[in-house]
């Protein structure tokens, strides 16, 4: 892991500043996290264990799935809103994978990038996405483990939106990108599979778990139809949150009897806001 990013890594404990020494960091107080050997640091006080991130098999899934491209759409729209400089740092919420944040981050080798996730599956995979991105474990609903106004821009895509720490980690001129899924999204699959819906009062609860700590700058909607064979079909609907309560068998057998390739809609909102 770069030195550069532990050092705007915060102690979970005190809040100071983290420090890299060897394959530990460190705050000045003594409080010490060893990284883990496949990259990431783990920055969950231990009375948190037990929070559920995403699984071994859902992070598995995401991977095959994004790896497609099928989510490329989305992934573009994401390079454009961030609108980088030559060497910001962007910090991704929830961030899976690492999919979305690899992407923004483009080609210039002095942007760095923070993914902050509560799963240790999602977080190996972030941690060998891309050697630019420091891949932690933490958990989004209590202090971010990230120094105030460092981030130029930092990424919540379908993950879980504790507004006044992101505002508190972005700098003044700062942006959050923010992406939430629509009512037509995936909709010829919630229905036959039992997948959980988006509720219809969406819009409305973006818009309250923000107000207060950031202002609306922009909205568009990206949307466009993929085309899915069955086995990307599975991926997806095992990526999703719908994972933990559907019946693989039963979902095997009613993906068996779609039609092959199945033409399904992607449809979410980018929302761009600023810190108040
Ligand atoms: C639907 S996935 C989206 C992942 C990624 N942003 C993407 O779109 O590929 C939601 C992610 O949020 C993570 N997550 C859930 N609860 C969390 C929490 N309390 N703190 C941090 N991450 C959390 C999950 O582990 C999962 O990786
Ligand atoms: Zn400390």
């Amino acid at each position: 892991m770069n030195p550069d990013l532990v050092s705007v890594l915060r102690c979970p404990v005190c809040a100071d500043r983290l420090a890299l020494d060897g394959r530990t960091a460190r705050c000045a107080q003594g409080h010490a996290y060893d990284l883990a050997k496949q990259g990431y640091l783990n920055l969950l006080p231990a009375a948190s264990n037990g929070i559920e991130g995403d699984s071994a098999a859902m992070v598995g899934a995401r991977t095959v799935f994004l790896g497609t491209g099928y989510y490329v759409a989305i992934r573009d729209a994401l390079i454009l809103a961030a609108g980088l400089g030559a060497d910001d740092l962007v910090v991704e919420v929830g961030a899976g994978t690492g999919y979305y944040l690899a992407g923004v981050l483009g080609t210039s080798d002095r942007r760095r990038g923070i993914a902050l996730d509560v799963s240790k599956y999602a977080a190996r995979r972030a941690a060998k996405v891309d050697p630019r991105i420091a891949s932690v474990v933490c958990d989004a609903w209590k202090e971010l483990p990230v120094v105030d106004g460092s981030a130029q821009v930092v990424l919540n895509v379908f993950a879980p939106r504790n507004a006044k720490e992101m505002a508190r980690i972005l700098a003044p001129d700062g942006r959050l990108l923010v992406v939430t899924p629509n009512q037509q999204h995936l909709a010829e699959l919630v229905d036959v599979l039992g997948m959980v819906s988006v509720d219809e009062d969406k819009e409305r609860r973006l818009q309250d778990s923000l107000d207060g700590a950031f202002v609306r700058t922009g909205s568009e909607v990206v949307e466009e139809t993929m085309s899915l064979d069955r086995t990307a079909v599975e991926q997806l609907v095992l990526m999703t949150p719908s994972a933990r309560h559907l019946n693989y068998r039963d979902l095997l057998q009613q993906i068996a009897v779609l039609p092959e390739p199945t033409i399904v809609t992607l449809s979410v909102t980018l929302s761009t806001w600023r810190p108040q």
